[in-house]
């Protein structure tokens, strides 16, 4: 018994949670994710998986992604990424419902299937569903030699070493990594992107693990964050663009290890009903980065404060406007607007972290939730 508990110890290393750990194992995650693939001074990206495959992933007449939880919004992100520097069509679909709803899939297309355990069974089901009717399927997971990682035709490891918090950090940060590098790479054999711009990107990508590590001190601004909304029944948390699907992604990280009723929305689409919910008691959670339709939700933050909603807004470094609305503002580092989700994602993970330790939850082990999902 004491033995097991100084493993566990010695595998938290030094942190009080795996979760904990997990977020910030990302700069690292990210890096080994990246390295040995993108050289940026050369403006080169090796991936074994798409290189043996370029015809066919390139001329795709469409991409359809299928996963479910966290790995599913990642693909959201990456709905951005690939159809804004690689100009394929995507479409995003949860598994559970793709397989089941007699899809038209052609031989033109390509399946791709995020996972971080590579077991999903309703993922799992979906990549043999999109095999059957003749597409091209790519599997991006963590987990080496994984059910999904066998049975795809081909595809790009994560490496963001194994991930034990039952809610997912790294592996997200990791997809979105491995997604934007293939997106980047169809995009240079394809020509929809500039060689400068191919460069730019890779020079910015590689600049991530820095500014991630920069994020991650805003650890105890968050702390306070967390002890003063942490009693919220509800939450809201809203993005636009590229950080619609961190503000989805957010939401459910405090879902699942606070037990707090939170909802991710697209900013604009706020008028559209959770405004309704806007009163003294709501914090709303606001990604308001420089890039990307940055006035339309600083327009947005003050239709939140004139119905006297609480703002946590997560901003760009030294942004003015913001701060003098918002209750809290938590800063990052600029980069491009494509990589704005790996560097957004992290002030949201500690405030779901920090929340439910404050509320003595079980952070690494949520009630009624798996790590890996093997069942319908
Ligand atoms: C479970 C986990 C989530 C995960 C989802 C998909 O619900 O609790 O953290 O995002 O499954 O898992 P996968 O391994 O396919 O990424």
């Amino acid at each position: 018994q004491e033995l097991q508990l100084n493993l566990e110890q010695i595998e938290k290393g030094g942190y009080e949670h795996f979760m904990l750990k997990e977020i910030h194992e990302q700069p690292n995650a990210i890096s080994d994710t990246y390295r040995g693939r993108m050289l940026a001074d050369k403006g080169i990206i090796r991936m074994a998986g798409v290189d043996d495959n370029m015809e066919r992933i390139a001329n795709a007449k469409r991409i359809i992604i299928v996963a479910c939880g966290t790995s599913w919004h990642a693909g959201l992100v990456a709905e951005y990424i690939f159809e804004d520097i690689a100009r394929i069509p995507v479409e995003v679909e949860y598994a559970s419902e793709f397989r089941y709803r007699n899809p038209v899939i052609t031989e033109n297309d390509v399946v791709i299937a995020i996972s971080q355990s590579g077991e999903t069974a309703d993922t799992m089901a979906a990549i043999k569903l999109a095999k059957e009717k003749g597409a091209f399927a790519f599997g991006v997971c963590n987990v080496v030699g994984s059910s999904i990682s066998r049975e795809t035709h081909a595809g790009a490891y994560t490496h963001a070493g194994p991930e034990i918090g039952v809610a997912s950090t790294k592996a997200f940060t990791t997809q979105i990594t491995v997604l934007t590098l293939m997106a980047l790479k169809l995009g240079k054999f394809k020509g929809t992107i500039s060689q400068s711009d191919f460069q730019f990107h890779l020079q910015e990508m590689e600049r991530i693990p820095e500014k991630v590590k920069e994020a991650l001190k805003s650890d105890k601004l968050i702390q306070e964050v967390a002890f003063k909304y942490k009693d919220a029944p509800n939450c809201l948390y809203l993005g636009r663009g590229y950080n619609f699907p961190v503000a989805l992604e957010g939401a459910l990280k405090l879902k699942e290890i606070s037990y707090i009723h939170a909802e991710g929305y697209p900013a604009a689409e706020m008028k559209h009903g959770p405004i309704a919910l806007i009163d003294e008691q709501m914090p709303v959670v606001v990604i308001a980065t420089k890039k990307g339709h940055y006035e339309k939700v600083v327009s947005n933050i003050q239709e939140i404060k004139s119905r006297k909603g609480k703002i946590i807004a997560v901003v760009t470094k030294g942004d003015e406007e913001v701060r003098e609305l918002a209750d809290y503002v938590i800063e990052v580092p600029e980069t491009i607007e494509s990589l704005t989700p790996l560097l957004t994602t992290i002030p949201l993970q500690l405030l779901s972290y920090h929340i439910a330790v404050m509320l003595g939850k079980n952070v690494d082990q949520p009630r009624n939730l798996a790590k890996s999902v093997t069942v319908e």
